[in-house]
């Protein structure tokens, strides 16, 4: 029996369906709001270059931007070896809009093997069906840039359990704009807030209160930083107002800024302020009048424990 549902798991899942039918226009319009979305909402461009961990917040090393190969491994805490994949045409031009679509809302590749939700699939797949489109246009401008990534591979019993983790992405439109709550939580889901602000266990399933922070990551150096309570307990960002909370995230976004050196045992994060200082001025202040309206949660999280 077990071994029977074993092998169902290994090799009849994942199944979320063919890959949509769909071609992408790569109107001018797309492009821009694909290429905003990439690097200052979802992120994409975070996670698919090689960053370099001994400056602060990491920034891509010159010339990998978009071309993957940033290793997420057991030393970080995963369950296998996660390499994040080249997203140049010179990996993707062979994938049709429809896979590329499937693999960033439903979280299989091109022949349907799971992708480890590090990718975030999980919140890809809630939002705006015109949004993936236009992350894609823009993805499919990027500079081919020849790189094969090595493969990424999941240890025992990871290896089976990713494969129940994919689902057919249930796509829905983004409210308006003008709805602040609705429309930063909508960024939110986009850029991933709450998975990094609500404590997990190791299969990512949330076990502390919603964006009540102290979710741990450790460092290369083997130093530990958590997240930030993000509620409005006084413990979290309660006292904080509209402008505060902007100018947190604009003080990355000023040309003049050069980030220093991280030494062993110095703090770093994983927090990408610098993808998000870019963010708008008005998505700022949804995401804050959004994250006003959560019930608050008095939890004192302490940041970071150096290694040394
Ligand atoms: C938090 C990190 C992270 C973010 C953010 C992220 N990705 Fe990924 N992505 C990965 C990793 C790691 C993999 C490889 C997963 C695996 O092999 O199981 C991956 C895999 C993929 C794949 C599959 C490629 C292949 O060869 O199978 C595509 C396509 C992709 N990502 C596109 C995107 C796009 C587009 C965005 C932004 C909308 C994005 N990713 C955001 C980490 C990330
Ligand atoms: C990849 C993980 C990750 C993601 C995604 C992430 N955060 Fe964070 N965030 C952190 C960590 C870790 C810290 C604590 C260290 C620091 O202050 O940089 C933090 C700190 C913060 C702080 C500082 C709070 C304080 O008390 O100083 C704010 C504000 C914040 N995050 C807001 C957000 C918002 C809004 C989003 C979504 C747009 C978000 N974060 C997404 C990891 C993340």
């Amino acid at each position: 029996m077990i071994a029977a549902g074993l092998s169902y798991v290994k090799f009849a899942l994942p199944n979320v369906g063919p890959a949509p039918d769909m071609q992408i226009e790569g109107t001018m319009a797309q492009i821009e709001r694909g290429e905003y979305l990439a690097n200052n909402v979802m992120v994409c461009m975070e996670c698919h270059s090689q960053r370099d961990w001994t400056l602060f917040l990491a920034p891509p090393k010159p010339g990998t931007k978009g071309i993957g190969g940033e290793v997420h491994d057991q030393r970080l805490g995963f369950p296998g070896k996660y390499v994040s994949s080249n997203l140049t045409p010179y990996h993707l031009s062979e994938w049709t809009d429809g896979e590329i679509f499937r693999a960033i809302t439903s979280g299989v590749d091109r022949d349907g093997n799971a992708l480890f939700p590090i990718m975030p699939h999980p919140n890809f797949g809630q939002l705006d069906e015109e949004d993936i489109k236009s992350v894609i246009a823009y993805i499919r401008t990027l500079e081919s840039v020849e790189y094969d990534t090595d493969p990424s591979e999941s240890d025992f019993p990871m290896n089976f359990i990713i494969n129940l983790i994919p689902q057919k992405a249930y796509l829905k439109p983004a409210p308006p704009k003008s709805d602040l709550v609705a429309y930063g939580e909508y960024l939110s889901i986009s850029a991933m807030c709450a998975t990094c602000h609500t404590q997990q266990d190791d299969k990512g399933a949330f076990i502390g209160p919603e964006f009540g922070g102290g979710m741990s990551f450790k460092l290369d150096d083997g130093s530990i930083v958590r997240s930030a309570n993000l509620t409005p307990s006084p413990t979290g960002i309660g006292t904080w107002t509209r402008e505060s909370f902007i100018q947190r995230f604009k003080e990355y976004a000023d040309s003049t800024y050069v980030p220093h050196v991280v030494n062993e045992g110095d703090f770093q994060t994983t927090m990408p302020w610098s993808s998000y200082s870019h963010m708008t001025e008005d998505d700022l202040a949804a995401l804050f009048e959004y994250l006003q309206s959560l019930t608050p949660v008095d939890n004192i999280v302490e940041k970071f424990t150096p290694s040394i």
